[in-house]
């Protein structure tokens, strides 16, 4: 089957940025069934994350990563030299910046900062920040979709990659998947190698229990979230006839996956066009829209290490949540 992009050539040159031309091709791989779990990073919009992560109560990651956050920053220097790099993966917007990157940019007195986001008003967001008040370090921004196959290198030196908000949980990943270790193995390393084989800070979430995954997830906030993506494609792609309030958000729990699916559900059949492509959703057809991996500590472990990368620290929670430190090739040849 032709890759949906070349398909769809007669609708790209409509597209204002080449973010909406992917957008369409994965949109249409989507309801193809060609993939699942690869369209979150079209949920966010550089506000809505913030207001997730103001105004969630049973969602626990929030403040989990603010409290691990400061317990990090309490003994970060013990770990990372002074005026290292800081590589922000996955920005979400100005309230995450100061509740996350602040504490720990400041205590390595890091010269530069690089925001890396798919989401082009996420980083806006933070640029603006820096033309507001000098932070005291110079900020550079990066779109990009991070786990996308790369071999870009963001940093001369080797860096610290920080991924809070379990953005790293996001990877991508199908129902079908086989080899869910090595596939996440790769990804750690690709992210390492942004870092020039620096750091990673990573929050992981250990949650097994499906009771305790659906009372944090299934709420009003984080489906508006999810679901986001209709209205998207909705407002800004080729579409006739398209719906997108006739979905609900209905996630799947796949411990032999170590996968907390995020799942739509179609209330009603609907019909539709989408670039040059038509499509039929049934009544209770449920399409994959994203990921949240709960690893187990062992699982993690055993993945970091087959990335070759070292554990240097692990804060705790009171919460099945988790920060980790790991050190890649080049910082281990930095710190010895
Ligand atoms: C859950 S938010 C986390 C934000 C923030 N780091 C925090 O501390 O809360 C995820 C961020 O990652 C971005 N993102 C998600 N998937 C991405 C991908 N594949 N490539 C690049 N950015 C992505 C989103 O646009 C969003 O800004």
């Amino acid at each position: 089957m032709q890759k949906a992009h070349v398909r769809n050539l007669e609708f790209c040159c409509a597209f204002n940025n080449k973010e909406e031309a992917i957008f369409l091709d994965d949109m249409i791989d989507l309801f193809m069934g060609m993939n699942g779990g690869h369209v979150g990073k079209y949920c966010y919009d550089g506000s809505n994350w913030d207001a997730v992560i103001e105004n969630s109560t049973n969602y626990y990651v929030p403040r989990a990563d603010n409290e691990l956050v400061l317990q990090a920053s309490a003994e970060i220097r013990d770990f990372i030299p002074q005026q290292t790099p800081y590589v922000d993966f996955g920005v979400g917007g100005a309230v995450a910046f100061k509740h996350h990157v602040l504490p720990i940019i400041n205590r390595l007195n890091s010269p530069l900062y690089v925001g890396v986001d798919f989401c082009e008003r996420a980083l806006d967001s933070i640029a603006s920040i820096q033309k507001d008040e000098d932070q005291g370090f110079a900020v550079q921004t990066v779109q990009m979709d991070f786990f996308a196959p790369n071999s870009r290198i963001l940093t001369s030196t080797p860096s610290l990659g920080v991924m809070n908000g379990l953005t790293v949980t996001n990877k991508y990943g199908t129902l079908r998947d086989v080899n869910v270790a090595s596939d996440f193995a790769r990804d750690l390393d690709q992210l390492c190698r942004l870092t020039n084989f620096g750091w990673l800070l990573l929050t992981i979430d250990t949650n097994q229990d499906e009771t305790s995954l659906r009372d944090a997830y299934e709420t009003p906030m984080t489906s508006r979230l999810y679901l986001n993506v209709f209205h998207r494609m909705a407002n800004t792609l080729p579409v006739n006839d398209f719906d997108p309030s006739l979905f609900v958000y209905e996630p799947e729990w796949h411990p032999e996956l170590h996968l907390f699916a995020h799942m739509a559900k179609a209330t009603e059949a609907q019909s539709f066009s989408l670039g040059s492509h038509h499509f039929s959703v049934k009544k209770g057809e449920k399409i994959h829209l994203l990921n949240s991996y709960k690893f187990s500590k062992d699982f993690f472990d055993s993945c970091s290490s087959k990335a070759g990368l070292r554990v240097q620290k692990i804060w705790h929670h009171e919460t099945p949540m988790k920060l980790y430190m790991l050190a890649g090739k080049n910082a281990d040849r930095i710190i010895q």
